[in-house]
């Protein structure tokens, strides 16, 4: 069976890929090379043994998502990743973040909505929750306004799917990401942050591995246990067959409702210090940070209840801290040697 997975070269998009060869599908890629470059196929084949087919392409072209689809009508669903994801840019350039991840998606739903029928898996984001009154943050929980054009775009998509999954035959899963991290473990492939990182990983491992000279910690005096915040970091090969389960659950014709959503987390909740720790623990590196204020926008607390994931998907993420750190680890090492 054939899927189309948008942005398969990114750091989710191409693990996904790993595991969608791994169960037996053919993959289709269509990535811009925005974020991402086509090195990465290499380290997919060195993986996986099989070489996906790639269709370097900008989906905020209408024609060529038309031409796309023409010559690939035979696609058992799609996964889509393709989209900008910096909070900081979607502030300074917001028409950036609609124009990419909003049309892209129209273009596709466009294609889709004519086909008797498809399944079609999004990319979404912990985010659209914004600071849940409780934790751990069920689906239920009621979103928030978002905070930056980027969260905005995740609300957004989230209801044009629904929108058009109601008089379509498109069915959808939308998936909500906690915070994804680690590498694959062969390390082949893994996160290529441009520029400076402003995720907590990768910072830290470009720091351990000599390339920054200091972690700056966003604020030690959140109301949690050691004062700084707390996220649900996932290992990203764990997240990778959550898509595979889902594609496989719509392809089975599964779904209870046209639209499901998922949160997609652990279920535990890690402090920066405690990050910084278990990184300290799994590379034997002292890692040089200094606390200072707190960074805009954060939440203090965001970790997932995952509940509904582990019963009616059956998945349950594997991976634990330190393992997700060594793995980023052991990528930092690879890609810097
Ligand atoms: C960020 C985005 C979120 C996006 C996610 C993608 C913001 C406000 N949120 O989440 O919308 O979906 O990335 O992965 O940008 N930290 C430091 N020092 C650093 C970097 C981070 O102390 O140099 C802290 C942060 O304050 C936060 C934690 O580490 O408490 C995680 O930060 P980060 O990796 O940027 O993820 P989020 O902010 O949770």
């Amino acid at each position: 069976m054939k899927v189309l997975v948008t942005g398969g070269l990114g750091f989710i998009g191409s693990h996904t890929v790993v595991e969608l060869q791994n169960e037996g599908f053919e993959v289709v890629i269509i990535d811009n090379l925005s974020n991402s470059s086509e090195e990465v196929l290499k380290g997919i084949v060195a993986i996986t043994g099989k070489t996906p087919i790639f269709e370097k392409m900008d989906l905020r072209e209408k024609p060529a998502v038309q031409n796309f689809f023409k010559k690939h009508h035979d696609i058992a669903g799609v996964i889509h990743f393709a989209a900008s994801k910096a909070v900081g840019e979607s502030v300074e350039n917001p028409l950036l973040y609609y124009e990419n991840n909003i049309s892209s998606l129209v273009y596709i739903l466009q294609e889709l909505q004519q086909k008797p029928e498809a399944n079609f898996i999004f990319s979404s984001s912990c985010t659209v929750y914004g600071q849940a009154e409780k934790m751990p943050i069920t689906e239920e929980a009621p979103l928030q306004k978002a905070l930056s054009p980027y969260g905005a775009t995740k609300q957004m998509g989230e209801d044009i799917i629904t929108d058009v999954a109601k008089v379509t035959n498109i069915n959808a899963i939308l998936l909500r990401y906690f915070n994804p991290v680690g590498a694959h473990p062969s390390a082949e492939i893994g996160e290529l942050p441009i520029g400076v990182p402003q995720n907590l990983i990768p910072f830290i491992t470009q720091t351990g591995i000599g390339m920054r000279a200091e972690l700056a910690v966003y604020g030690d005096d959140y109301p949690t246990p050691d004062g700084t915040c707390i996220r649900d970091y996932i290992h990203v090969v764990d997240l990778a067959k959550a898509h595979v389960v889902a594609l496989q659950r719509l392809i089975n014709k599964k779904n209870a409702t046209k639209v499901e959503i998922f949160n997609l987390g652990t279920g535990t909740g890690s402090s920066v210090l405690e990050v910084i720790n278990t990184f300290e623990k799994v590379s034997g590196k002292k890692l040089p940070y200094k606390i200072v204020s707190r960074r805009e926008g954060d939440i203090t607390s965001a970790y997932a209840n995952t509940d509904r994931a582990n019963t009616v998907l059956g998945w349950k993420a594997q991976s634990t801290l330190e393992h997700s750190l060594s793995s980023a680890w052991k990528w930092e090492q690879k890609i810097r040697s």
